[in-house]
């Protein structure tokens, strides 16, 4: 990143808060500039001004803060500044407001304008923590790809023990650390393509599918996080784009095979999961096709196997296919890891309703030409890519380590 890392600590409102400022310490002997938002209960529990003496800024607090000199609104600005927001201690309140995307103060607001990695330290007594209420948020920000870190079991305010305490300071610079993406993608080209492709039948119609781009965005997502130089080719999907990814649209196989052969020399690696059209129409209508002229003969042509081309187009990244099957899918996926020339092929069954297409979760098993095939069980398409990418970026380094550029595959 060539500069230190940028962590807003987010404060809500519990005895916990107390240890934040040995958090904001220990960020910055970590190499973090460390900027504090705290909300309005939090006030209550730490006063402002140890943390705006620590952190040497001044803490953004409570209500909307509205507009600095240069007409900008600073939680807007706050939040691009941020490179991590790190919420310790994170409330019940806090946690329940974020899930349901309430901004009512400062902090909600940055947060909800903020597109980063954000690591929570709940803290609470632990009947509040077990609440099916507060856990259902929970899940519903992890599933988002919010890291959780604790609560622990401990000794609570009230003299209980329970699970409720705040994580370490310690603990959870390590998370912030972690979330920022020290991953081994810094300095890497990632090349992502992600939806369906759509071939026009004539000006109003076209042959596509059910791909919604979820996986692939997420994919991207991660690399990002990861700290690498994320490019996303992306077919029509009605997605945002991820933080600090840049997007290129394409509609049409051919067009995104345009796009891949120009991108995709200046990448260490390419992920397809794009569920490409296999055919195009040889010629399309002119116009709209009436009903009148009867069912038009749809002439197909296939389109070039864009997998098959990154071979020749990225020779040296490490290439990365998806398959959707419906039946033998280990069968079919050592079938297209051959016949397509990847390094690793990520294969998942369409054919299951909880998993795949148009659904938020992704159940997937990688397969490699040698080893054992990689099984990941059923768990949020974000977390899923985070993990994916953990692995490509092994068994990128494996590769860079086993064989020198000019004699790989
Ligand atoms: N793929 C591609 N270009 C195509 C078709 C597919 O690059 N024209 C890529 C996809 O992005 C994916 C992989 O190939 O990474 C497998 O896609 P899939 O649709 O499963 O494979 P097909 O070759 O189309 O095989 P089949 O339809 O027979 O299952």
């Amino acid at each position: 990143m060539g500069r230190s890392l940028r962590v807003l600590v987010g404060v809500s409102g519990g005895i916990a808060a107390f240890k934040t400022a040995e958090l904001v310490r220990r960020l910055q002997e970590a190499g973090c500039e460390v900027r504090c938002s705290v909300t309005r209960a939090a006030a209550a529990f730490v006063t402002p001004l140890t943390l705006e003496v620590l952190s040497g800024a001044p803490v953004y607090q409570e209500e909307y803060l509205g507009a600095n000199g240069s007409g900008q609104e600073l939680h807007i600005t706050t939040a691009a500044w941020a490179d991590v927001l790190c919420l310790a201690p994170a409330t019940a309140n806090l946690l329940s407001r974020l899930a349901l995307g309430l901004a009512d103060d400062f902090l909600t607001t940055t947060a909800l304008a903020f597109g980063g990695p954000v690591v929570f330290a709940p803290a609470m007594h632990s009947e509040m923590w077990t609440k099916e209420v507060l856990r259902g948020h929970v899940a519903t920000l992890e599933g988002r790809g919010m890291r959780r870190i604790g609560p622990e079991v401990g000794r609570l305010a009230s003299g209980e023990r329970g699970a409720g305490r705040m994580a370490e300071p310690e603990r959870i610079t390590a998370e912030v650390l972690a979330a920022s993406g020290s991953r081994g993608l810094e300095g890497r080209t990632v090349v992502v393509t992600a939806g369906p492709t759509r071939e026009p039948i004539d000006d109003v119609r076209f042959l596509s599918n059910r791909s919604s781009g979820r996986m692939g965005f997420a994919l991207a997502a991660a690399a990002a996080e990861g700290g690498a130089r994320v490019v996303l080719v992306a077919g029509p999907v009605d997605l945002a784009t991820p933080w600090r990814v840049e997007r290129v649209d394409v509609t049409t196989a051919l067009e995104m095979g345009e796009a891949l052969e120009r991108l995709a020399s200046e990448a260490d690696l390419v992920v397809m999961a794009a569920a490409v059209a296999d055919y195009r129409l040889a010629k399309t209508f002119p116009g709209k096709v009436k009903r009148h002229q009867g069912p038009p003969d749809l002439d197909l042509v296939e389109n070039p196997d864009l997998l098959v081309g990154l071979a020749e187009w990225a020779p040296d990244a490490l290439r990365v296919g998806f398959a959707a099957e419906s039946g033998e899918v280990e069968a079919e996926a050592r079938r297209k890891l051959v016949a397509k020339g990847v390094h690793l092929l990520v294969a998942n069954d369409v054919s299951r309703r909880d998993i795949g297409f148009d659904v938020d979760a992704n159940e997937v098993t990688v397969f490699r030409p040698t080893g054992e095939p990689v099984f990941f069980e059923r768990r949020p398409k974000l977390l899923l890519a985070r993990d994916l990418m953990d692995l490509f970026v092994t068994e990128m380094e494996r590769r860079e380590q086993t064989t020198p550029a000019a004699a790989r595959p």
